[in-house]
């Protein structure tokens, strides 16, 4: 059994603020943030739009592109660390918007990695013959735990969601052909939140070694890419379209040159988003919608808080 992407769909807040609209206090420039990330603005949601409601409007443009009904959907698998609610999962609001009254739906908390994750969660339900046809989601409210007077992390984030439509097929070449995902909760203190329900009895804030984050960046999606290559019997040049979560330019940009890969075959498109967590790479994938059921072979990767990290190559 095989599982194929059909559909994609992205939501992104009505608000957009450039570098140069941010808060004065910050006492930041575009200069400096464009150089440092690579980043020009973000989305930022505004009252009424949750991660359920970005995520749902996510999931309706990737049900169009399927041409499916939701009641097609037996399993929604979601991404995010800012739910709407502590509970219920911000899957479950999903499921009611889109009138789904069958299957299972549920979170994942892998903070940056939560698409890959998801994805490999719900290719291996499908592989198991438990799903017919999953909703991934990656759906994040980054703005509402930034601490927005910390301007070395501030500006780094964006709001939006990016859902995938996964169908199980007999006999077929296509699809999900390989995923591998990782943690190390050694250097959770590295990228954390201040706080939490059974802690402080609230969400808290980012707080992150910037420095060491880029480092274990660049050596985890250099580490996965190798191992996804290897694993699969292909070299860079079999590589058609690579994803990796958009955190920072440079952290691509080493990447591209660590691995030889040809830059055109790298998407980045963290200068209209930002850093959307578990939503950039869908939203990534969303810049060749088009296109994207004729790539031939697409690997994403992902790190995030955890230190979670993780690769998938479709083949299409
Ligand atoms: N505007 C202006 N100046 C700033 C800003 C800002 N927004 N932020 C920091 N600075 C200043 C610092 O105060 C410092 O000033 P100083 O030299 O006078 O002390 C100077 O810029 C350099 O600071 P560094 O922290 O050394 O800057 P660096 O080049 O490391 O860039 C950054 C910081 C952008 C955070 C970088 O470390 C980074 O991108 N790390 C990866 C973090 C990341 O991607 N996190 C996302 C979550 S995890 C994930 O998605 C994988």
């Amino acid at each position: 059994m095989n599982s194929v992407p059909i559909g994609l769909g992205i939501s992104l807040p009505q608000k957009c603020i450039k570098n140069n609209e941010l808060p004065k206090e910050l006492n930041t420039s575009d200069e400096w943030i464009v150089q440092r990330t690579g980043i020009s603005q973000r989305y930022i949601a505004s009252e009424g739009e949750t991660t359920a409601s970005l995520a749902t409007q996510a999931a309706l443009k990737a049900l169009e592109h399927a041409k499916i009904s939701p009641q097609e959907i037996d399993l929604i698998v979601l991404g995010t660390v800012t739910g709407d609610y502590t509970f219920p999962s911000t899957a479950t609001i999903v499921q009611k918007n889109l009138g789904i009254t069958q299957g299972a739906a549920f979170d994942i908390a892998a903070a940056c990695s939560g698409f890959v994750y998801a994805l490999d969660v719900a290719d291996s339900y499908i592989k198991l013959g438990k799903t017919k046809c999953a909703l991934v989601i990656g759906s994040e409210t980054f703005s509402k735990i930034v601490n927005w007077s910390d301007r070395s992390s501030c500006v780094l984030f964006g709001d939006g969601a990016g859902a995938m439509v996964l169908q199980a097929q007999e006999n077929t070449d296509r699809g999900i052909k390989y995923s591998n995902i990782c943690s190390d909760g050694g250097y959770l203190n590295h990228l954390i939140t201040t706080g939490g329900v059974s802690t402080t009895q609230n969400a808290g804030f980012i707080k992150m070694n910037g420095q060491e984050v880029f480092k274990f960046a660049v050596e985890k999606f250099n580490e996965s890419l190798n191992k996804l290559l290897k694993d699969n019997n292909m070299t860079i040049d079999d590589v058609d379209l690579l994803v990796p979560h958009q955190a920072n330019s440079r952290i691509i940009h080493k990447l591209i040159a660590i691995s030889g890969i040809e830059e055109k075959k790298v998407l980045i498109n963290i200068d209209k988003y930002a850093n959307t967590s578990a939503a950039s790479i869908p939203l990534a994938l969303n810049e060749v919608k088009d296109a994207f059921f004729s790539m031939g072979n697409i690997v994403l990767l992902s790190m995030g808080a955890g230190f979670t990290w993780g690769s998938v190559l479709i083949r299409l």
